[in-house]
């Protein structure tokens, strides 16, 4: 039948790989600890894997053992240098588990952004002609709601906030949420908020406890309200604090090589199963049938 033939618009959709930013505008909280380990973890369990720094700092670089050179392609040159192709930006870092390094100069080209035309978009236009080679994508987010982030607004499918369960981090939830709706209202209808990740969690104490049902509370209330969180949850398990977590970069390894029986490896081990499990759970019924539906609209 012809509108269910229209392959140009259906195929990519088929393929296009999920892409997750990690944002939290607070430093320190788990970002990138979490971006590569549940990259590691998704790499393991077969899944086509690449992971992009966008922070600076370059320390994601380090869970790889990677030692930055000057003259090495980085995310800076997606940004900045039309001449050099996605591809030469990716390096291999383990079985099924790619990267782009970040470059400390990248702090400045936020500035030199700012100045140029469809600024926000730049990240998603360059990582196009790679998007296919991959399953699943993860974006390490600086510490701010500046421009590299909202690049990767732009591009995510879905924004996982790491956070601790300290009251304070409610209020920054907040502004974070903001911006993403105002990214999604103006540039990427698609995102949404799959939810919190608890980082360093200390279970026993009463203090968390009151901030995580805090949290539940306060995601339940947006259920069914067509706002980009709607879906949002307190994922489980949380990951608990773990010094083998802290360890393995300074030895230029993932968890899953440094200490893969540890509870930090166990952690995010099952965190990745159930970021999976919810792929399927809340795409399945809703975004696959009514593609193919606008698929066959296109060509009609
Ligand atoms: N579950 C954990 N247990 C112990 N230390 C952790 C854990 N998660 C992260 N860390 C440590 O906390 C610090 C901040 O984590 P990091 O992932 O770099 O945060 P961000 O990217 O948000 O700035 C790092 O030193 C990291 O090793
Ligand atoms: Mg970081």
């Amino acid at each position: 039948m012809k509108r269910t033939s229209a392959k140009p618009i259906a195929t990519p959709v088929a393929t296009a790989p999920r892409v997750i930013a990690l944002l939290n505008q607070k430093g320190g909280v788990g970002k990138t600890t979490s971006t590569a380990n549940l990259g590691a973890a998704f790499a393991i369990a077969g899944l086509r894997t690449l992971v992009v720094d966008l922070d600076p700092q370059s320390n994601l670089s380090l869970h790889f053992g990677h030692e930055p050179t000057p003259d090495q392609p980085t995310v800076r040159d997606l940004f900045m240098n039309e001449t050099m192709e996605a591809k030469e930006t990716i390096r291999l870092a383990r079985p099924n588990l790619w990267f782009v390094p970040s470059d400390t100069e990248l702090a400045l080209v936020e500035g030199e952004l700012a100045l140029q035309e469809n600024m926000q978009r730049i990240l998603a236009r360059r990582l196009e002609s790679v998007m296919g080679m991959f399953d699943v994508v993860l974006l390490d987010c600086p510490p701010s709601l500046g421009v590299l982030t909202v690049n990767a607004l732009t591009v995510a499918d879905e924004v996982i906030v790491p956070t601790q369960a300290q009251y304070l981090a409610l209020r920054g939830l907040e502004k974070l949420l903001e911006t993403v709706l105002l990214v999604q209202r103006a540039l990427n209808p698609r995102l949404t908020v799959g939810g919190v990740l608890l980082c360093m969690h200390e279970s026993q104490s009463s203090h968390g406890k009151a901030v995580v049902e805090e949290m539940d509370q306060y995601f339940a209330k947006f259920k069914g309200s067509g706002l980009p969180w709607q879906d949002a949850l307190v994922l489980r398990p949380a990951v608990r604090r773990n010094i083998k977590l802290a360890e393995a970069p300074s030895f230029g390894q993932t968890i899953f090589d440094y200490a893969p029986t540890c509870a930090g490896a166990a952690d995010y081990r099952a965190l990745a199963d159930a970021i999976r499990q919810r792929w399927v759970r809340v795409e399945a019924p809703a975004a696959a049938p009514a593609e193919v539906l606008a698929a066959g609209a296109a060509t009609q």
